[in-house]
């Protein structure tokens, strides 16, 4: 398994460009279930679960090509014949986000056979919503096996109040409406932007789509969508970890690709704690600081509020801040995997139930530390590169599930990181080299 070697110090200065969003990739890459037709998404991220998710389409019949030439980032996916509609285990197991696919499933081929995704390091991620709103549509639902079924002639349009605000609820079943017959109202939906941007997509493969990014979203079902090309957003989480890992060096950062639109709640408490950032333009962010960071208290909401996926990442930050902070984790029920690793490092953070307390400025020493989630792993690495020393990261496998490139990213603006491939695997590569 590979790991970071990272020694802290070293302030980021210069320009660092931010990929495509993962999450947006993710249900755009289902949305192509939907049609015969050939669906083309350009600037996808060169990461783990896209890897995975061409995988699951294959998998069922699918055909997709992707290309990361130096102007691509760019996949072709037909699912023209879908001979197989099931997500196996083997895969859902490596990626909850595979419940994607259930939707579209039932919308395009009457008959969805989705592996239950278990829970995660986070929480249990249940999809019940999913399934709940799928009944109300008219799908007979069955369990089997670890397996849900889902079947139905043809989806009815019908009024879905989400008991929780859900970003992959709302996007399942947004593509379960696109093809029903009738109107559906969504209700209580999330509005994060990346549910925009899937609506986006589904709009140019001709679904009739009102209110996306807001709370109530109206869908009239069509018969038929046709294929179409579209652009995937750029990563506000990527784009959110890069202001923190300027601010937190006491760099002069550059954030380019980016859209400054998606990151309010995230620029708003990095100025709260005392990061000087300007907008350059409709795509650029620019984050200063001095190194003095004040203290200041998160509590994680839906979209717009301060994203869950930032908590880990700004907590790295607020052991830097003088004084202390009170980070609220709302969404997830276990979102604090990074807790013992910083303390480790050196940094007071005290936990208790969905709050941790953090009180700083706490000099961080370097250590050996192991990454449990994506966003964990983001935090580890905003913390080694202000320890005393060089960090070990273990199990960085995690972060190349949602951030491409990281350690050239990071490299190319002053970081001193680098990759570290299992030694023992190494080994046994070069002895299979040997023998040839
Ligand atoms: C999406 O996960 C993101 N993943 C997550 O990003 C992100 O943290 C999360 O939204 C919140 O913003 C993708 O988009 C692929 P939810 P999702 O459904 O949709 C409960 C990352 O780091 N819930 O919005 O699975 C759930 O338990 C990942 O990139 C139900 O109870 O999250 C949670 O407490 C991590 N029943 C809350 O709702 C359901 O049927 C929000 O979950 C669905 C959700």
């Amino acid at each position: 398994m590979d790991k970071f070697v990272i020694r802290g110090g070293n302030p980021l200065l210069g320009t660092i460009r931010v990929s495509g969003a993962k999450n947006s990739a993710l249900p755009c890459m289902a949305a192509a279930i939907l049609t015969e037709d050939e669906v083309v998404l350009e600037n996808i991220p060169q990461v783990r679960d896209i890897e995975t998710e061409r995988k699951l389409l294959v998998s069922m019949g699918g055909e997709v090509e992707l290309g990361y030439g130096r102007a691509q980032h760019r996949t072709t996916i037909s699912c023209r014949l879908l001979s197989d509609p099931v997500a196996k285990y083997e895969i859902v197991k490596t990626m909850r986000a595979s419940s994607l696919v259930l939707g579209p499933l039932v919308a395009r081929t009457g008959l969805a056979r989705v592996a239950m995704p278990g829970g995660c390091a986070i929480g249990g991620r249940p999809i019940d919503l999913h399934i709940k709103g799928l009944e109300t549509m008219g799908a007979t639902i069955t369990y089997e096996h670890g397996y849900i079924e889902a079947r139905a002639e043809r989806l009815k349009g019908a009024h879905i109040n989400f008991d929780k605000i859900t970003v992959t609820g709302t996007e399942d079943l947004l593509m379960a409406a696109v093809l029903a017959e009738g109107e559906t109202v969504l209700e209580n939906c999330a509005r994060e932007p990346e549910v925009t941007d899937l609506a986006a997509l589904l709009t140019a493969m001709g679904a009739k789509i009102e209110g996306a990014g807001t709370s109530i979203i109206r869908v009239q079902g069509v018969d038929k969508l046709h294929g179409a090309r579209h652009r995937i957003n750029p990563d506000r989480i990527e784009a959110g970890t890069f202001l923190v890992a300027g601010a937190i060096t006491g760099g002069d950062l550059c954030i380019a690709n980016c859209n400054p639109a998606h990151l309010s709640a995230i620029i708003g408490k990095l100025e709260e704690a005392g990061a000087r950032i300007d907008i350059l333009g409709k795509d650029s962010i620019r984050v200063r600081s001095e190194g003095q960071l004040k203290a200041a208290d998160v509590s994680t909401e839906e979209y717009p509020g301060f994203p869950t996926d930032m908590q880990a990442q700004y907590m790295a930050l607020a052991t830097q801040a003088d004084g202390t902070s009170v980070v609220t984790e709302n969404i997830f029920e276990n979102r604090f995997m990074h807790v013992q690793e910083l303390v480790r490092m050196g940094a007071n953070i005290k936990v208790d139930g969905r709050t941790a307390t953090i009180r700083g400025k706490s000099p961080l020493s370097a250590a050996a530390v192991m990454c449990s989630d994506l966003r964990a792993s983001a935090s580890l690495v905003l913390a080694a590169m202000v320890a005393d020393g060089e960090s070990i990261l273990d199990r960085v496998y995690h972060m190349d599930r949602g951030y491409e490139h990281i350690e050239e990213k990071l490299r190319g603006v002053g970081a001193q990181i680098r990759r570290m491939g299992n030694i023992f695997a190494d080994k046994r590569e070069l002895a299979t080299a040997e023998a040839y």
